[in-house]
């Protein structure tokens, strides 16, 4: 069976979406014409207007919205609202509209945002022992949202059954590295998951985040999209370089060897939790990790990129239909036998979109996918869309979705509901080691002269010095204890194109 024909029946299969399946589209596919491709010249790949509706909607009773709603999702970093002497934040979630606070006594909530009386803003409240009191006329509400004291109705009345009608909606809220986590949908609420980079001990974390207005599924499907880091993240930026003084400060050409190259094959497998794409560029011998692991997409929204020197998880949570908050969890494991350095909290800073100017930001390459996503207007009109062959993991993750929608509606559990502790310990998947044959550890911050070697957005964490220190234990541990070779590493400097 030829490669491309093992797609067509991976593509049909995708039922089977716990089987590991590969899915190959070379360069050099056979002729005459196979099925996918005539499918995909035919245009009947393309997503139909009510389809593309369905998987952008996110609000209360939409049929992602209700999907979304069985997933925990990070809202805030810990250490904000830590910092924040009112112990409050606003948060805006799948439509929804919430206040979250930490109590006296340290624990975490998350409350429909207005005071159930007249409407008053609960982040402006006053956070006491044991829940949050409008500043208003003083109501007070528990961190489940009950109604506990009303102080004037009580002069009046001299009882609480009045208090007993004016609760407000209150969510499951956790902490996991250095993240606040909530769940919105049903109870009772699964188990928050553990993946594996969330809870290493021996490792410096980071946080960023950009608020990007644009819909959710735009920037999850660009981790479908292997092809594009050819263009936005090399073409483009040099192009940008020789026509404007973007300088030289900048990470992106620190993203070695496959920045730049040509891709040969695209490569796209299930697993228990999502898919992965893989690439296969010019030079590259088939061994390399970037094309027999690739890049985890764990359903529904988030993606893993990086190796063992440096992870990034990326969040793409829905804060409305067009709204999203992508989080970036920066995860920096110490070399095997070392510890971390101590790291009081996780450090965390909101990423810029633009210039002074108005203009975008695309000096690294974070910010360069943040352009490309928020231009593909608020929700991407995907009924107009021409796919090709480079589509082809998107098409594939279009389906999955709309399969798990379909099996919400079924009243099945979808994927990654987790509800057995034994299971969720630490949960591990498919990820690189070792990225375009990088065996020496990158720099967070590069000096004159030096790349970061770590793809990166707008600006530098606070935690620098602990990440920098994480990253020189790899120096501390002899070439024998590291992955084997895949092949001699190539030159990280990236050739400008010739011509604009
Ligand atoms: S508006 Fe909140 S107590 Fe009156
Ligand atoms: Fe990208």
């Amino acid at each position: 069976m030829f490669e491309a024909e093992r797609s067509v029946a991976a593509l049909e299969n995708i039922h089977a979406k716990r089987a590991v399946v590969g899915l190959t589209i070379a360069n050099d596919l056979p002729t005459p014409p196979t099925k996918l491709h005539r499918r995909i010249l035919d245009g009947s790949q393309m997503l139909t207007s009510a389809d593309n509706e369905r998987l952008t909607r996110v609000g209360p009773g939409t049929p992602m919205g209700e999907l979304m709603r069985r997933y925990w999702h990070p809202i805030a970093p810990a250490a904000e609202l830590d910092a924040n002497p009112l112990r409050t934040k606003e948060i805006r979630l799948l439509g929804e509209d919430l206040v979250l606070f930490r109590d006296r006594s340290g624990r975490l909530a998350l409350l429909d945002r207005f005071c159930s009386h007249r409407r008053v803003n609960l982040a402006t409240g006053m956070v006491e022992q044991d829940g949050i009191r409008c500043p208003y006329h003083g109501w007070k509400f528990g961190i489940d949202g009950t109604c506990i004291e009303q102080p004037f109705e009580r002069t009046t009345t001299g009882n609480d059954a009045f208090a007993a009608k004016c609760g407000i909606a209150g969510y499951p809220v956790q902490e996991l590295a250095g993240l606040v986590w909530a769940y919105l949908g049903p109870a009772p609420a699964p188990l928050l998951p553990r993946w594996a980079p969330l809870v290493w001990d021996e490792a410096v974390r980071d946080i960023s985040i950009a608020e990007l207005p644009c819909n959710w599924l735009q920037c999850q499907e660009n981790s479908l999209d292997p092809v594009h880091t050819e263009w936005l993240h090399t073409n483009y930026p040099n192009y940008m370089r020789r026509i404007t003084d973007m300088g030289e400060e900048t990470r992106f050409e620190g993203l070695g060897p496959t920045a730049g190259k040509r891709h040969l094959k695209i490569r796209f497998y299930d697993f228990e939790h999502g898919m992965a794409k893989a690439r296969m560029v010019e030079g590259d011998t088939g061994e390399e990790e970037d094309w027999t692991v690739g890049h985890p997409v764990l359903f529904p929204h988030i993606l893993v990129t990086g190796c063992q020197f440096a992870y990034t998880m990326q969040f793409r949570v829905p804060i409305d239909d067009t709204h999203t908050n992508h989080i970036s969890l920066y995860i920096f494991p110490t070399a095997p036998g070392t510890r971390a350095p101590e790291q009081k909290s996780v450090s965390y800073r909101y990423v810029p979109l633009k210039d002074e100017l108005g203009n975008w930001i695309v000096d690294y390459s974070f910010n360069q996918d943040y352009m490309a996503w928020v231009e593909q207007g608020e929700i991407a009109q995907r009924d107009q869309e021409k796919l090709g062959t480079s589509d082809v993991g998107i098409i594939r993750y279009r389906r999955l979705l709309l399969n798990q929608l379909d099996a919400l509606e079924r009243g099945e559990e979808p994927m990654n509901v987790f509800r057995d502790p034994a299971l969720n310990e630490c949960v591990d998947f498919p990820r690189e080691r070792i990225k375009h044959r990088m065996l020496t550890r990158p720099i967070y911050k590069p000096g004159p002269g030096e790349v970061t070697g770590i793809a990166g957005e707008y600006g530098w964490s606070s935690d620098t010095h602990l990440i920098e220190a994480a990253l020189a234990t790899w120096d501390t541990i002899p070439e024998h204890a590291r992955p084997p070779r895949a092949a001699e590493p190539a030159s990280p400097v990236v050739e400008p194109v010739a011509n604009v």
